[in-house]
């Protein structure tokens, strides 16, 4: 089954490419720009990453990014995620970025996209990996600092694949953000929103009423409401789930009890991703792997959910064909 997880084309729909930074590529990007870290080694920082909830993760991870300082960090980080996700069959990634949290630590924004947009080039290349951007806006700031993130990167709209929206979700509901979203649509940006991880249900619809986004990130709290459940069924929405990372901020339980086989039940379609692979135990084969596992899936549920992010993906029909 391993083998078959790891042969498997798998397209990666929700991924935060700051969340796959592995310690060992902190320590050395530390030592490179001078950055001193609050750990004294490789295995501290990994016994530092137990986390009791969202916010838990969110401080560390947004610790763990001061490292990322020139283009050439930020290539640095995606081509080293690029090659692990290559390595376990992942043949696209679509990977959020978070130019907020580099904007405030005085990264600007051009930087970020030099360093990733030659990653990408470098990953397609040598590779054959396609991938897409997802430029997303941090919930717990201001509606105002994402419009002007929004106009500041008018130079690139034409590379982003879509926005989205992410950090802290509680008492951050997406109608928080429905101008910033109506400018993304009125430029042709498709939208996607992480709604329902820790936040309630009607995150869900807010995002699909308010946000108009094309997927929800997360959503796996949709089943605390069986309207909405037949609504996201109806409409064929796409819940991108990260199984291994609602483990570790404690969404769920543990591995066993997480409702993705109730979400197959329900007729929904449903994607396995990482979200954060250097903080969360494991990349894309971990989550397929740990599904396995834990629910004794056969070979025909993971083409099922391989396909359906396949289908989902921000790719063109000829790539599509191609993945298929
Ligand atoms: N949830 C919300 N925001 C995030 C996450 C997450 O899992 N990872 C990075 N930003
Ligand atoms: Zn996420």
């Amino acid at each position: 089954m391993r083998d078959f997880l790891k042969r498997l084309p798998k397209a990666e729909l929700h991924l935060h490419i700051e969340g796959s930074l592995e310690p060992e590529l902190m320590f050395a990007l530390a030592e490179r720009n001078g950055v001193a870290l609050p750990y004294a080694s490789v295995e501290e920082a990994r016994a530092a990453y137990d986390f009791s909830d969202l916010q838990s993760f969110l401080d560390l991870y947004y610790q763990g990014m001061s490292v990322l300082r020139t283009a050439e960090d930020f290539h640095d980080l995606a081509m080293d995620y690029f090659r692990r996700a290559h390595a376990e069959g992942v043949v696209h990634v679509e990977m959020h970025f978070d130019p907020q949290a580099h904007r405030i630590r005085g990264i600007e924004l051009p930087v970020v996209m030099e360093g990733l947009s030659l990653a990408r080039r470098e990953a397609e290349r040598e590779l054959g990996l396609s991938t897409a951007l997802i430029m997303a806006f941090l919930r717990d700031r201001d509606a105002e600092e994402a419009m002007a993130v929004l106009e500041e990167a008018a130079p690139y709209w034409e590379m982003l694949d879509a926005v989205g929206l992410d950090s802290a979700e509680r008492g951050n509901p997406p109608e928080k953000f429905v101008e910033v979203f109506e400018r993304a649509a009125r430029l042709g940006i498709p939208r996607v929103a992480h709604a329902g991880e820790e936040g309630p249900p009607d995150y869900i619809r807010q995002a699909l009423d308010r946000l108009d986004v094309c997927r929800i990130d997360h959503g796996v709290r949709c089943l605390e409401d069986p309207d909405l459940v037949a609504r996201l069924r109806d409409e064929g929405v796409v819940l991108t789930v990260c199984p291994l990372s609602n483990v570790r901020l404690k969404v769920v339980e543990r591995i066993e009890a997480h409702p993705l086989p109730r979400l197959l039940e329900a007729g929904l379609r449903v994607t396995l991703n990482s979200d954060d692979p250097a903080y969360f135990g494991g990349g894309m084969l971990a989550n397929f792997e740990a599904c396995q596992r834990a629910f004794g899936w056969d070979e025909a549920t993971f083409i099922q959910l391989a396909g359906t992010a396949i289908e989902a993906a921000f790719i063109s029909d000829a790539r599509r064909t191609e993945l298929r």
